[in-house]
């Protein structure tokens, strides 16, 4: 039985890893598939279901990447039989979004954000800033990620609010300000200086911050979205810049994705573009978590964690 990689960048990175953790196993990049009827499992960012379907013993694709939302409509399709979807939780990806979300906090909080104009009216002197024991930053999203995000800031005495849907799973972290569903979304946005959104794209968060939920954000405060692009229309995500309470927008992600070469999103001067960079698959680590699951799955133990179609991640 074999196993097809099919990155969507660095193919000989993710095929040498492959191959060192599972040297017993029977690799093929793709396209190359070897016999389609040996193919059990598929490790992708994404694919069509019609390549899916020439693998008859399919049992279960490794995606790629921290989203999975690519993945959602396998569901549907009834031809596949049943296909498992691994979600790839990596402690290395979640260090490098808990990065980005420090340093653009820190950039508006500190007020790096003036230093350039400073140094152009030929002043040195300290830009204004907030105190951090005093900039709560708010975290959309309390999972895998958002946990470690929250730690970072935690570690540097920052106070944090967490906001998710149905309370998350585990006990409740005494160290975070809780606050659960859309009844306390509003009180979540009205206390935090700088919000980032970690939330996964689902029906529940397409359109979650609407112009209401614009309104309910803190005066001056800041939106970073390192989750997904849905979350938020851009033409109400703009009017909160303009004659709303945001100060900036720092989007890692968009909807569309990439905005097209028309969008206001470029010429915004409160916007930051960063291109879906926040959390990039590391091939060193990302290789091990997916072999663990594959050796797991070898042995006759279950994967972890598999995508829920009901839940939506
Ligand atoms: C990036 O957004 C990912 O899902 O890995």
């Amino acid at each position: 039985m074999s196993i097809v990689v099919n990155p969507a960048s660095r193919p000989d990175q993710w095929m040498a890893a492959m191959a060192a953790e599972l040297p017993e196993e029977d690799l093929f990049l793709w396209p190359q598939v070897g016999a389609s009827g040996s193919v059990e499992y598929v490790l992708a960012w994404e694919m069509t279901i019609e390549d899916l379907t020439d693998f008859p013993n399919l049992k279960a694709v490794f995606s790629l990447g921290a989203g999975v939302d690519q993945w959602m409509g396998l569901a549907e399709h009834p031809e596949l039989g049943s296909v498992d979807v691994v979600r790839l939780v990596d402690p290395a990806m979640s260090d490098q979004m808990a990065a980005y979300a420090l340093h653009w906090v820190l950039h508006y909080q500190r007020g790096f954000d003036q230093v350039a104009g400073l140094k152009q009216q030929r002043q040195f002197k300290p830009p204004s800033q907030t105190d951090g024991s005093d900039y709560t930053v708010g975290i959309l999203g309390h999972g895998n990620i958002g946990r470690r995000v929250s730690q970072a800031f935690i570690d540097l005495g920052y106070p944090i609010n967490a906001w998710t849907r149905s309370g998350g799973r585990g006990h409740p972290d005494p160290s975070v300000t809780h606050f659960i569903g859309s009844e306390q979304l509003d009180d979540f946005l009205a206390a935090s200086r700088a919000v980032v959104n970690v939330l996964p794209n689902t029906d529940e968060t397409l359109g979650l911050l609407d112009r209401k939920r614009l309104a309910a954000f803190a005066p001056g405060s800041v939106f970073i979205n390192m989750g997904r692009g849905t979350v938020v229309k851009e033409t109400d995500l703009l009017n909160a810049l303009d004659d709303g309470p945001l100060r900036a927008a720092v989007l890692d992600v968009t909807d569309p994705e990439p905005p097209p070469s028309a969008s206001a999103l470029f010429e915004h001067p409160k916007v930051v573009l960063t291109g879906h960079c926040a959390g990039m698959t590391v091939v060193s680590t990302a290789s091990r978590v997916i072999a663990d699951n594959i050796r797991r799955l070898r042995r006759g133990e279950a994967a972890f964690p598999l995508l829920d179609p009901e839940r939506g991640y």
